[in-house]
C-alpha cells in the first residue's frame, strides 16, 4: 500500500456576512448619491429648500462612505477582493473633499467631482451585487491530506 500526498480542495476563506453588509451599504450609498443631482436641480429650478436637502444628504453620503469603508475592512479580512479597501478609503476622501468644496461653493470642481462620485457609486453598487464580489481572493487548493492509495 502506497501513501501519497493528495491535493484536496479546501474551501478558501470567502466573505459572507460582510458581503451582504457591503451590498446593503453600497445600495444605500447609491440611493443617497443619486438624490444629489436631483436635489440640486430642484434648487436651481427655484426651490430654495432643496439646497438644505442637498447639504443634508451630502453629509449622510460622507457618513455612508465611512460605514462602507468600515465594512470593507471586514470584507477584505473575510477573503474578499483586496482593492475594495483602498477604493473605499479613496471614496471617503473624495466625499469629504466634495462636502468641503460644496460649502466653499467651488463649483468648477464640486460639480465634476460630484458627477464622478455618482458614477462610481452606481458602478460599485452594480459590482457588489454580482457573484464575483462573493468570491474568495485566495486560491482554492490546499494540500491537506495523505491518503492511502489502494491498488
Ligand atoms: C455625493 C455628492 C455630493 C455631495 C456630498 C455634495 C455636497 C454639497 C454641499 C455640502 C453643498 C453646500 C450646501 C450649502 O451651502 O448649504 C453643495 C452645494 C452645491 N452642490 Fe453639491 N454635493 C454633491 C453632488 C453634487 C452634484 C452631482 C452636483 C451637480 C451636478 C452638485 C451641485 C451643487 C451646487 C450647484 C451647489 C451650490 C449651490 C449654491 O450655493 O448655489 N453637487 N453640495
Amino acid at each position: 500500500m502506497l501513501e501519497t500526498e493528495t491535493t484536496t480542495t479546501a474551501p478558501a476563506r470567502r466573505p459572507r456576512i460582510s458581503l451582504w453588509a457591503l451590498r446593503v451599504a453600497a445600495t444605500l450609498h447609491l440611493l443617497a448619491v443619486v438624490v444629489q443631482p436631483i436635489a440640486i436641480g430642484r434648487y436651481l429650478d427655484g426651490n430654495v429648500n432643496a439646497l438644505t436637502v442637498h447639504a443634508t444628504v451630502g453629509s449622510s453620503v460622507g457618513v455612508m462612505g465611512m460605514v462602507l469603508a468600515a465594512i470593507a475592512v471586514g470584507y477584505v479580512v473575510g477573503g474578499g477582493a483586496l482593492w475594495v479597501l483602498p477604493f473605499a478609503v479613496l471614496l471617503v476622501a473624495a466625499e469629504i473633499t466634495q462636502i468641503v468644496l460644496g460649502y466653499a461653493r467651488r463649483l468648477s470642481i464640486h460639480i465634476p467631482l460630484g458627477v464622478t462620485i455618482v458614477g462610481i457609486g452606481v458602478a460599485f453598487a452594480i459590482w457588489a451585487w454580482q457573484p464575483r464580489a462573493g468570491r474568495s481572493r485566495h486560491r482554492d487548493s490546499t494540500p491537506t491530506a495523505t491518503a492511502p492509495e489502494s491498488m
